[in-house]
């Protein structure tokens, strides 16, 4: 590869249910992309690990074949391959890692294990070179709810994180208890526009003004209460009669706590680090009334970053993106490396502001 200076790097990204391939050029460039979602666990109303695993391995082929037709090149083109080695579900990561790993064997190139909440974190440098550290961020996805301080790319301090369920994994549940198709998120997101957010109140769980930093509450989060107290109002309404009526005000009641909350948060996060730059990462970091809502609080005194709703989804170019930073520092892959459904984050320490 001769242009610019650097490697050109393929991105695969096989977590959960987006089969996705990337090249990326030595300049950062996204020359070829591609994004399979897989449709077959809307019938279940979630993902299901064993047909995740199945629809990657049946389509990793073509997708990688796609972005490297894209990017006008081939395989034997590619310097370093980045793969999602964890955290996700263990079956679907494990046929990225291995298709990876086979194919750096054959070409006789280095493979990088990513972090996929690592990847989320870079998306946005992707369309804005600005989004670099140090900023405080926001990440919101189906399996994790994480608020962090970066102070440069690689060094991470970890403030607060969910003690149940994800941010997303709420939307995709009161979703559900709604009647809503999978994934919740983008589906309430276009409900809630037409509801009124104050006409059910809803508990802002582990938000109290009594709280100061230092104290274990301050920073983390629970998103089960918020959950419970849907399916008891969901209940009432049934019993009235009154659901369908009321859906659009439920989805907008549920959007509203859960913004509030994790806006909130954040914003307790810039205060303490004194950092008014902001970075919200994740797929719940499509929600534009989260990213509005970021926004007015951080005012114009501050910056907040986010990706398009493209990029801030499961994608192989931030897997490719962070793949280069990892590269860069010599993180590549030892022989016997695989993926872990658990895969600590790298360069994340724990503690307070
Ligand atoms: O990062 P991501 O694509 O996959 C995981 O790493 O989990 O995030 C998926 C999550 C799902 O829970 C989905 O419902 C949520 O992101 N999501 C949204 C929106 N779009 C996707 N949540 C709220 N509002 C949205 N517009
Ligand atoms: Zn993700």
């Amino acid at each position: 590869m001769s242009r610019g200076v650097g490697p050109c790097v393929l991105g695969l990204e096989t977590s959960c249910d987006e089969t996705s391939a990337a090249v990326l050029s030595p300049d950062m460039e996204v020359l070829g992309h591609v994004i399979l979602s897989q449709d077959v666990h809307e019938v279940y109303g979630g993902v299901v690990p064993e047909l995740a695993a199945r629809a990657h391995l049946q389509k990793v082929d073509a997708v990688v074949d796609e972005a490297l037709s894209q990017a006008g090149l081939g395989l034997a083109d590619v310097d370093v391959l980045g793969v999602t080695a964890g955290p996700g579900l263990i079956g679907p990561l494990l046929v990225g890692v291995c298709w990876v790993k086979a194919a750096a064997y054959g070409l006789g190139k280095p493979w990088v294990p990513v972090h996929h909440m690592e990847a989320h974190l870079f998306a946005p440098s992707l369309e804005d070179p600005s989004a670099e550290p140090p900023f405080v961020a926001l990440l919101v996805s189906g399996g994790h709810t994480l608020l962090l301080h970066a102070a440069a790319w690689g060094e991470y301090r970890l403030l607060g994180q969910t003690r149940d369920d994800a941010a997303g994994e709420a939307f995709d549940k009161v979703a559900k208890l709604l009647g809503l198709p999978y994934p919740g998120g983008p589906v309430i997101e276009r409900l809630a526009a037409t509801g009124d957010p104050a006409r059910h109140a809803l508990p802002r769980p582990m938000l109290a003004r009594s709280q100061r930093p230092g104290d274990s509450d301050y920073y983390d989060f629970s998103f089960s209460g918020l959950k419970t107290a849907v399916v008891q109002l969901v209940r009432n309404l049934e019993a009235e009669g009154r659901m369908d009526d009321e859906r659009a005000h439920v989805a907008a009641g549920f959007q509203a706590a859960a913004v509030d909350v994790l806006a909130a948060k954040t914003l307790r996060a810039v205060e303490e680090t004194g950092c008014r730059r902001v970075l919200l990462g994740g797929g719940v970091s499509a929600n534009g009334v989260l990213r509005a809502e970021v926004a007015d609080r951080v005012g114009s005194d501050g910056s907040v970053f986010h990706s398009s709703v493209r990029l801030a989804l499961d994608n192989g170019a931030m897997v490719a993106r962070a793949a280069r930073f990892r590269f860069d520092r010599g993180d590549v892959a030892a022989a016997w490396a695989s993926a872990s459904a658990s895969l600590p984050f790298p360069g994340l320490a724990r503690g307070a502001a």
